[in-house]
Order: structure tokens, then C-alpha cells, then sequence
């Protein structure tokens, strides 16, 4: 899985700028590579549909939620008080040091630090989010 993972993203890289058949090929990749990741490092709490069980709140339409907004997930109070909207700046700020990010939330330390698997997994988000959030601004 890791080598798979690794490959996948030496392409991206190497794809930099290029025509657009090879950029919608690029996104493919980014998608792909973000529901392995997302599969073995949020998967086991977030469900990405909300009628599967999910110990943490679904993330279905996450981008562009309002946090904590869920309406039948028990959230902390941290994070239902946060008044912050799920953009994509504000969740890779949270996967990449999410108590850090938001002090007395009840979701355990993730620390995904590097740019390029928050990428993946925010592509992968993002084909999870049907609803329009073009108003949304970072
Ligand atoms: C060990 C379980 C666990 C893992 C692993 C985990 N989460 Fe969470 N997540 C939670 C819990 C519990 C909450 C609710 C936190 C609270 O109420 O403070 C949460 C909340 C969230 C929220 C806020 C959603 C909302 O409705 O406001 C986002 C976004 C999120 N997680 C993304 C992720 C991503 C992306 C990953 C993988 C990189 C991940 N989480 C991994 C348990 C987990």
C-alpha cells in the first residue's frame, strides 16, 4: 500500500505542468491516493456516508461545513463552539496538528504534516461534498 501510495505520488510531481487530458489524469491520481490514505488514517472513525455508523462524525459534505454541525454527533464543546467553517485551509490545518489546531477537541492527535497527503486527501473530500460551496472563500 505504501509503495502504491509513493508511486502515485512520484507521478503527480512529475506531471507539473501539463496539457489537460494529463491534468485530469493528475486529479484522478489525487483522489485515488487520498481514499487509500483516507482509508487507513481517518476511515476507522469517519464514515464518508451518513447512513454507515461512524464513531466520529461523518464527513460526507464536510468541506464547506460549518464545524461541528452535525446534527446527531455528540461533539466536543471545543469544537461546537469553534464558529469555524470546514474550508480547505482551516482541514489541513487540522489534520496536520488537529489539538493544536483546536485545544479540548476530543478527536485524538493526528499529524499529517506533509502538503502532498493532505492534498490527496482533500481531493478525496472534496468528491465526497455535493453541496455548493463556491461561496466559500479561504
Ligand atoms: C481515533 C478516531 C479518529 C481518527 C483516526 C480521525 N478522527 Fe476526525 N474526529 C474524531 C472525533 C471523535 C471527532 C469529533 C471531535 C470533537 O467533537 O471534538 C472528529 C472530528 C473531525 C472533524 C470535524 C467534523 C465536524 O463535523 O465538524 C473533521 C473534519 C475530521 N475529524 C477529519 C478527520 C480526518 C481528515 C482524519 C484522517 C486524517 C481523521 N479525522 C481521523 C475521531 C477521529
Amino acid at each position: 500500500m505504501t509503495h502504491r501510495i509513493a508511486a502515485l505520488a512520484l507521478v503527480a510531481v512529475t506531471m507539473g505542468t501539463t496539457p489537460a487530458f494529463a491534468q485530469e489524469a493528475f486529479e484522478t491520481i489525487k483522489i485515488e491516493a487520498g481514499k487509500a490514505l483516507f482509508a487507513s488514517q481517518c476511515a476507522r472513525c469517519h464514515a464518508v456516508d451518513a447512513n454507515h455508523e461512524s464513531y466520529g462524525p461523518p464527513l460526507e459534505n464536510v468541506v464547506g461545513r460549518a464545524a461541528g454541525s452535525y446534527r446527531d454527533y455528540d461533539y466536543s464543546i471545543a469544537l461546537e463552539a469553534s464558529g469555524i467553517v470546514w474550508t480547505e485551509a482551516a482541514l489541513r490545518a487540522w489534520m496536520e496538528d488537529n489539538q493544536g489546531f483546536m485545544p479540548g477537541t476530543k478527536m485524538r492527535h493526528v499529524g499529517i504534516e506533509d502538503r502532498t497527503v493532505q492534498d490527496f486527501i482533500l481531493a478525496y473530500l472534496v468528491t465526497k461534498t455535493t453541496q455548493d460551496n463556491s461561496a466559500i472563500s479561504e
